[in-house]
């Protein structure tokens, strides 16, 4: 009899599928040998009504241009209230090709050129470069490390922008990753609230990056920042997708909401000519997904949460020397490296890629503040998991005096 985990024990095979993260090995890490554990994405299949429907959207045969009903809407309404309690309008959605574009075209409608836009690394490295895309100043708000746990430092967030305005410059926005990639960080209510505090109170838009919100470990409830915010919300912009759930993001559908009606009719206005509509099966696979996933779902975070635990284990017993960050969302883990006691970056991920032959991101990929840092992704099957973590062992083993 299946059991409900099979479908994430079950290998399927990756290679010659043009992927990213399995065929382009040689190019990335200039190795071929190497097992790759790092572009966000899964090695399983989805939701089987989502597979079901994409076949019969095939079988139709064509592929004309679409755009998105109500139904799909209501599907993307449901689940955000399902799962978050927030009841948001269907008005306020704008469907984008993903979340990284849809940052893009939001500074470039919000901020003129030499506008300071705060991140906060180590951070996901696209949010560095939709800062530099649109000339604006790069403002960094390093997260605090303490006691194995991330922080965002509100002390110095107030302190950066008072700097800035006490230099008659402006800070237009900051970026929320929430979930934190790649720390694993849930931002909770309170955190949330404080920072939304300090934006009200120097008029800053908050860009809410939640792509990875449906990926939380049991126990851990994320918060939407525009739910939280709802006094504040008109500034709030907030990008969400069903691809890193569902692990359909090469169907490139991704949607941002934009309560405030003047921001929306200008931010479409922005994309339009710089960015196409949604493919058809894009947006089947969403609706299917959001209508018939929630128990998938619910079996992936499962399965997630013991590839999690076998990992903390594994790494306490056989490799203290890398230290896990133990996150509350995503299934990208945060690996403090420097007891490996390498002396530099490029030795550490020399080390990866070619002694231990397991393809990961390196820390410093996610700012200055990432170095000695690895990320891992752990969204394939136990036995990959195993022998990515088997070949580590090796390695370290051999460099161990
Ligand atoms: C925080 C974050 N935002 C955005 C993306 C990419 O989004 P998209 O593929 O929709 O552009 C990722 C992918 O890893 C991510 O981790």
């Amino acid at each position: 009899m299946q059991n409900s985990f099979d479908k994430f024990d079950k290998i399927v095979e990756r290679k010659n599928t043009l992927s990213v993260k399995w065929d382009n090995c040689q190019s990335i890490f200039n190795n071929d040998d190497i097992l790759p554990m790092w572009v966000a994405d899964s090695d399983w299949k989805t939701v089987p009504e989502v597979i079901e429907k994409l076949k019969s959207r095939a079988e139709h045969g064509v592929f004309g241009y679409c755009y998105a009903d109500d139904k799909i809407k209501e599907s993307i309404i449901n689940w955000i209230e399902r799962k978050y309690n927030w009841k948001i309008k269907k008005e306020w959605i704008v469907f984008d090709t993903g979340v990284v574009p849809a940052l893009n075209f939001t500074l470039n409608m919000i901020t003129d050129p030499s506008d300071g836009v705060i991140i906060q690394p180590p951070v996901y490295r696209p949010f560095f470069e939709a800062v530099d895309n649109n000339h604006c100043e790069l403002i960094k708000n390093n997260l605090i490390y303490k006691n194995g746990k991330y922080e965002m430092n509100f002390n110095n967030l107030q302190k950066i922008i008072d700097d800035y305005k006490n230099n008659n410059k402006t800070v237009k926005a900051v970026i929320l990753c929430s979930p934190h990639n790649p720390v694993g960080r849930v931002w909770n209510k309170n955190e949330i609230n404080k920072l939304i505090k300090i934006a009200e109170k120097e008029n800053i838009y908050i860009l809410s990056d939640e792509i990875h919100c449906d990926l939380t470990y049991p126990g851990i409830k994320h918060f939407p920042t525009a739910l939280i915010g709802e006094n504040y919300r008109e500034k709030i912009i907030t990008y969400m997708a069903p691809s890193k759930t569902f692990n359909i993001a090469g169907l490139h559908t991704s949607y941002t909401i934009i309560t405030n009606k003047k921001l929306r009719d200008k931010y479409t206005d922005i994309k339009h000519g710089f960015s196409s509509g949604n493919s058809p099966f894009g947006l089947d696979a969403l609706k299917t997904a959001y209508n018939k996933g929630d128990n998938w779902l619910n079996n992936q975070q499962h399965y997630l949460k013991g590839n999690l635990d076998y990992t903390a284990d594994y790494l306490k017993k056989e490799i203290p020397e890398i230290k896990l960050i133990y996150p509350e969302g995503t299934y990208l883990l945060w690996l403090d490296c420097r007891d490996l006691g390498f002396e530099n970056n490029e030795n550490l991920i020399d080390f990866f890629n070619n002694k231990a032959e397991v393809g990961l991101n390196p820390g410093i990929w996610f700012g200055e503040s990432g170095s000695g840092f690895m990320r891992m992704n752990i969204a394939c099957p136990r036995s990959i998991l195993k022998k990515g973590l088997d070949r580590i062992n090796k390695a370290v083993k051999k460099i161990r005096g």
